[in-house]
C-alpha cells in the first residue's frame, strides 16, 4: 500500500487517465497535439477547451479555466477535492485509504451505520412515494391538483405521502431495520409511553437529497388547515443530515450542469418555490429550507457558478431575508442581483398569476445587489421628514463603505439622488470624505506588485523552457539566487529535484503542490506558448541576462549609496572597486562573477 497521500494520489492520477475521464463527460475531437472539446463551464458553440493527454492537463481557451484530472471532476461534479478524488477512486476500483487515522475501530462501525441509515432512509423516500398513488392518500393527491403539479414535478422531486403513525415504522421494521437504527435516521420519534411513531405522519413529503443524490431527510407539509401545528416539519439533524448545510435542489442543479453550462443560480425561499420554478422552465432555481443563509451554503453554490439572483419571497420577511443573503454571497465573491416581486408575491404565486413569460421578464430586470439594498434601506422612509433622511443617509453610506473603491461607490450616487433627492455632489463629499480604509491601502500594493515587468516576463520563459524540458536550457545556471518569490523558487526546486532524480515529471502534478487559482503566473508558465518559428534559444539566453542584469542594477544602486554615506577612505575605495566590477560586467555582459 502506498506509504502516504501524494503517492497514493499519483497511483489514482496514473490510473485516472484525463483524456478517458473527460471523454465521459465531453465529446472529444482529437486535433494536433490535443484533444478538443466544447468547454463544459462556459456557453460556447465552437470547441475552445483541449485537453493534453502528455501533461494530463486541460485549458479552456475560452473561460481559462484548466487543471488537472481532479480538477476537472471538482469542477463538473461541483465538488470538493477529496470528494473528486472519491469519485475517480471508485471509478477505477480504489478504496481511499484513511492517512490520518489509523487504528480506529470505531470507524468501520460507523461506517455501516451510516450505510444502515441511508438504506432506511431510501426505503422510506421509495415507499412514500409509492403511498401517494394509493386511495389513502386523497388529501395529498386533492393538495397536489390545487397546486396544479405535473408527473414529472413529482417524479423529479420524489413526493410522497405519510398516511397515518404506524404505516411507515412498521413498513420498516418489516424489512428487517431495527427501531435504533429508524430513530438515527430521524423516522421515528417516540412518544410518552415509550412507543415509537412516524413525526411526518399525515404530511406530503418532500425528500432531500445531499450531493450524491442521496435521502438524507425529509421537510413534511401540513395538509390540513390546523394553525397549531407547523406547516413544514424537518428532520431533525441525524448522522447524515444537517439542515443548516442542505440546500433544496441542489442535487438536480449539479446533474443539470452535466447537461449544460448553468450561467447562474436562482435563490428562492421555499421549497414549493423550487418545484414551480422549475415547472416554468427555471431548472437553476434552489432554496434553503427555512433556516438563515450561511457561508456554508455559499461554498457549496460557487462549486456551481459564481453568479446567483436572489428572488425570495415578496413580503417584508422575504425581502429582510434576501438583504442579508446577497452581503454573504457578495463577500463569498459572488456576482449578486436581487429582485423584489411585486404585491409581496412569493415566485410560486407570481407564476401562478402571471406565468413563465413574465417570471422571465423579472429575472432579466433583476438589479445589481447594492441598488436592491439601496431601496431596501429607502423602503418606507419618508424623505421630506429630515430626520428619517439623515437616517437613510448615514445607513446609505455605511453601504457604499463596503465597496473598495471610489469608482464602485459612485456608481450608484445617480439611484441615491433619485430615491432620495439628495444631490450627488452632497453624496460625493459625504461618502469619500473619509479615511482610505486598511483594505483600499493594502489592494493598492497589491495591484503594485501585480504589474507586470520585463523581468517576470523573462522568468516565466525561463521556468516554462525548464519545466518542458527545451534542450537549449542551461541547468549548471543558478537561477535559485534571482528567485525572490516562493513560487516560483518552489517550482524551480521541483523541477530541479525531478532532473537530476531522472524520474518522470508530471506536470500536471503541479496541481498537487500549488494553488492555481491564487497563481496566475504559474498558469500562464504551464500554458507557455512557445513561439514555433521563433528562436527560442536565442530568447532564452536574453531572458536569462534581463534577470542579471536587473540585479546588477540593483546591487550597483545599493553600492553607490553606501559610498555616499562612507567616510572610511579604504572603505571607500573597496566600495568604488565593487562598482566598477559590476560595471564592467554590465558592460561585457558578463552572466558569471
Ligand atoms: N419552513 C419551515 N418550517 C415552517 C415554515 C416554513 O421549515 N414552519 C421553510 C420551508 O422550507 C418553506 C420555507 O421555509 O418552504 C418558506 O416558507 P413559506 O414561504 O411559508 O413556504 P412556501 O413554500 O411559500 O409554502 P407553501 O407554498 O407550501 O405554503
Ligand atoms: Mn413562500
Amino acid at each position: 500500500m502506498a506509504k502516504d497521500f501524494k503517492e497514493w494520489l499519483g497511483e489514482l492520477k496514473s490510473k485516472c487517465d484525463i483524456v478517458s475521464v473527460m471523454s465521459k463527460y465531453c465529446h472529444l475531437v482529437q486535433k494536433g497535439r490535443g484533444y478538443w472539446t466544447c468547454c463544459p463551464f462556459h456557453l460556447e458553440k465552437t470547441p475552445s477547451l483541449c485537453i493534453y493527454e502528455y501533461e494530463q492537463t486541460y485549458h479552456c481557451y475560452g473561460c481559462k479555466e484548466h487543471g488537472d484530472v481532479v480538477k476537472f471532476v471538482q469542477k463538473i461534479e461541483s465538488c470538493d477535492f477529496m470528494q473528486a478524488v472519491e469519485i475517480l477512486a471508485k471509478s477505477v476500483g480504489m478504496e481511499v485509504p484513511n492517512f490520518s487515522l489509523k487504528n480506529d475501530d470505531g470507524i468501520e462501525k460507523r461506517k455501516k451505520e451510516k450505510d444502515l441509515v441511508l438504506q432506511a432512509l431510501n426505503d422510506a423516500m421509495l415507499h412514500y412515494k409509492e403511498n401517494l398513488y394509493k386511495e389513502i392518500a386523497k388529501p395529498a393527491q386533492e393538495y397536489i391538483k390545487k397546486r396544479k403539479l405535473t408527473i414529472n414535478q413529482l417524479n423529479d422531486f420524489v413526493l410522497g405521502y405519510s398516511v397515518d403513525y404506524n404505516e411507515m415504522p412498521n413498513y420498516l421494521i418489516g424489512k428487517g431495520y431495527s427501531y435504533d437504527i429508524l430513530q438515527k435516521a430521524g423516522l421515528v420519534d417516540k412518544n410518552q409511553k415509550g412507543n415509537f411513531y412516524d413525526p411526518f405522519a399525515y404530511r406530503l413529503m418532500f425528500p432531500l437529497f445531499n450531493m450524491y443524490n442521496e435521502c438524507v431527510g425529509f421537510s413534511a407539509r401540513i395538509l390540513t388547515n390546523d394553525k397549531t401545528k407547523a406547516k413544514y416539519r424537518n428532520s431533525s439533524n441525524t448522522v447524515v443530515f444537517d439542515k443548516s448545510n442542505l440546500i433544496y435542489g441542489l442535487n438536480l442543479l449539479r446533474q443539470q450542469k452535466q447537461k449544460e453550462a448553468i450561467d447562474k443560480i436562482i435563490i428562492v425561499e421555499g421549497q414549493m418555490d423550487v418545484i414551480a420554478m422549475h415547472k416554468a422552465g427555471f431548472k437553476n432555481a434552489v432554496a434553503c429550507l427555512g433556516t438563515a443563509f450561511t457561508e456554508k451554503h455559499a461554498k457549496q453554490l460557487k462549486l456551481v457558478s459564481p453568479n446567483v439572483i436572489c428572488c425570495l419571497d415578496g413580503d417584508k420577511a422575504g425581502l429582510a431575508a434576501c438583504n442579508k443573503i446577497v452581503d454573504i454571497l457578495a463577500s463569498e465573491g459572488f456576482t449578486v442581483k436581487a429582485l423584489k416581486l411585486p404585491n409581496g408575491n412569493d415566485p410560486d404565486e407570481y407564476i401562478k398569476e402571471h406565468g413563465a413569460t413574465k417570471m422571465q421578464q423579472q429575472l432579466d430586470n433583476a438589479v445589481d445587489y447594492i441598488d436592491f439594498q439601496i431601496d431596501y434601506l429607502a423602503m418606507g422612509v419618508d424623505f421630506k421628514q429630515s430626520n428619517q433622511k439623515t437616517k437613510f443617509m448615514r445607513d446609505v453610506i455605511a453601504l457604499l463603505d463596503k465597496l473598495n473603491s471610489d469608482s464602485e461607490k459612485q456608481v450608484y450616487f445617480k439611484h441615491i439622488r433619485d430615491i432620495s433627492g439628495i444631490p450627488t455632489d452632497i453624496l460625493r463629499q459625504d461618502v469619500f470624505n473619509r479615511n482610505v480604509t486598511q483594505t483600499e491601502q493594502s489592494s493598492k500594493i497589491e495591484d503594485n506588485l501585480n504589474i507586470e515587468d520585463g523581468s517576470n516576463k523573462a522568468l516565466k520563459f525561463i521556468l516554462a523552457s525548464m519545466l518542458y524540458k527545451k534542450e537549449y536550457v542551461n541547468y549548471n545556471f543558478n537561477l535559485k539566487k534571482y528567485l525572490f518569490n516562493d513560487t516560483y523558487a518552489k517550482l524551480y526546486d521541483l523541477i530541479m529535484s525531478k532532473t537530476n532524480s531522472d524520474q518522470n515529471f508530471r506536470i500536471s502534478s503541479l496541481y498537487d503542490e500549488f494553488n492555481f487559482d491564487e497563481e496566475p503566473n504559474l498558469v500562464d508558465i504551464i500554458n507557455y506558448n512557445f513561439e514555433e518559428n521563433g528562436n527560442n534559444e536565442k530568447y532564452y539566453n536574453e531572458c536569462l541576462w534581463n534577470i542579471v542584469e536587473k540585479d546588477l542594477i540593483n546591487q550597483q544602486a545599493k553600492l553607490n549609496e553606501q559610498f555616499q554615506n562612507c567616510t572610511d577612505v579604504n572603505q571607500r575605495k573597496q566600495i568604488l572597486l565593487s562598482i566598477a566590477k559590476i560595471t564592467n560586467r554590465l558592460k561585457n555582459k558578463n552572466m558569471e562573477d
